[in-house]
């Protein structure tokens, strides 16, 4: 069975906790597509040569989680090269058998525009800020906060694959959401749309 979830949607509003738990609950195969971009930013060199050798040793780097990495990756990610470099890689992935989850912000839009489910989770910008400064114990929480806007600013206003909801996504606001709730909401609409 072929059956692909797509989750996009703006830094730290939660794709990849509520993506790795429901991958866990159907089990479907999850790929972080940030993971892709970050590795690619933090490699270092021409970005495009980058994106077109990435190797599994990149992306088992211990920084990728970093604020830097992240920062990196969003640089590297309004080059048109790079996308189209990490393009066939995605969409293979999204064909497997078993059902697939990919996390991202042009899954929806580019990468799947026919996916089984879509879905465009999202929350405030504070809260997005809070939530990335707990889990990176890095800077402080303004510090934080000016990076997510800057961050939300570049990948939305880029002109390759900019990050909006797919026409037909059901957005998740999870700003006043508990972890469970969000997965109940996301669990709720794969299971209707699984039948
Ligand atoms: O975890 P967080 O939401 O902060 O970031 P991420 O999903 O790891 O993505 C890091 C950066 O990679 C984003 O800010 C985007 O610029 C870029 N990215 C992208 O352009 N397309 C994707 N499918 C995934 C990430």
């Amino acid at each position: 069975m072929k059956f692909c979830v797509a989750i996009d949607g703006p830094a730290a509003a939660g794709k990849g906790t509520i993506s790795r738990a429901v991958a866990a609950h159907f089990g479907f195969a999850h790929l972080d597509t940030g993971l892709l971009y970050r590795a690619v930013g933090m490699k270092g060199g021409d970005p495009t040569q980058a994106a077109c050798t990435l190797c599994a040793e990149d992306l088992a780097r211990p920084d990728l989680r970093s604020l830097a990495a992240g920062e990196a990756a969003s640089r590297v990610a309004v080059l048109p090269d790079v996308r189209a470099a990490l393009v066939a890689f995605q969409r293979d992935f999204a064909a497997r058998e078993g059902g697939a989850v990919l996390d991202g912000r042009d899954i929806g839009t580019v990468i799947c525009p026919g996916a089984e489910v879509k879905l465009f989770v999202t929350a405030s910008a504070e809260c997005r800020a809070e939530r990335r400064w707990r889990e990176t114990g890095e800077g402080s929480l303004a510090e934080v906060l000016e990076q997510v806007r800057a961050r939300d600013a570049r990948d939305m206003g880029r002109a390759d694959a900019p990050l909006r909801p797919a026409e037909d996504a059901i957005t998740l606001d999870t700003t006043t959401l508990s972890i469970d709730e969000a997965v109940d909401k996301a669990l709720v609409i794969i299971r209707a749309r699984l039948g």
